[in-house]
């Protein structure tokens, strides 16, 4: 990366604290790397289950999807579209190599992103703490959920995330069914919530 072009990145790190360049700057010195490792097998197989089980042959829409592992791990045959999205370019990017016909990478904000379809499922992985509030981010997104459709939302177990375990508890979105999975690293609350 040309010096220029850092000292830019680090000025919006640090000193206006943009939250894109950070996030990419976390992609590009490897600090999310971890998450395609085998401890977090289950908490993707969980998610993937109910999406294929749920909705067959469903239009997903992944929200925070960083470079795309959780997509990595569906059976491409069980689902008609999927967008996998994130805010971080670079972790975007990195994900791009699994495009297919019916398999997108795209750069998206999901405070502000505007789908140029609707979906069966919508998936916030292990990222809606980047929402203001779980029915803030739900309620923008229910907007491009199709009538049926369903959200599944995952929130891991550091005790620093009792209120997003509590929002989602507590969400004006009807619950269809949870389940906790422990695993080696952490534990992860898997909610499936109806519109
Ligand atoms: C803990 S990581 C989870 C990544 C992925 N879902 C997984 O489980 O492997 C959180 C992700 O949320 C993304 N993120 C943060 N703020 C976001 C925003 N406003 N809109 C979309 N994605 C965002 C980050 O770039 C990061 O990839």
């Amino acid at each position: 990366m040309a010096f220029f072009t850092k000292i830019k990145n680090l000025f919006n790190r640090k000193v206006l604290r943009r939250d894109r360049d950070r996030l990419n700057y976390q992609y590009e010195t490897g600090r999310w790397g971890t998450l395609g490792d085998l401890e977090e097998l289950s908490r993707f197989s969980v998610i993937a289950g109910y999406a294929q089980f749920l909705k067959p042959q469903g239009r997903i829409l992944e929200i925070g999807a960083g470079e795309g592992y959780l997509q990595q791990r569906f059976d491409a045959s069980r689902y008609s579209l999927y967008y996998s999205t994130d805010v971080s370019d670079v972790a975007v990017a990195k994900g791009k190599g699994h495009e297919n016909e019916k398999t997108r990478y795209l750069v998206a904000d999901m405070n502000t992103y505007v789908p140029d379809t609707d979906f069966d499922c919508i998936i916030i992985n292990e990222a809606i703490y980047y929402g203001g509030s779980v029915d803030k981010v739900l309620g923008r997104l229910a907007r491009y959920l199709r009538q049926d459709g369903i959200f599944i939302v995952s929130v891991n177990g550091d005790a620093r995330n009792e209120p997003w375990r509590r929002m989602v508890n507590e969400s004006t979105f009807p619950r269809i069914d949870q389940t906790v999975v422990q695993c080696t690293r952490n534990t992860f609350t898997i909610t499936v919530l109806g519109k």
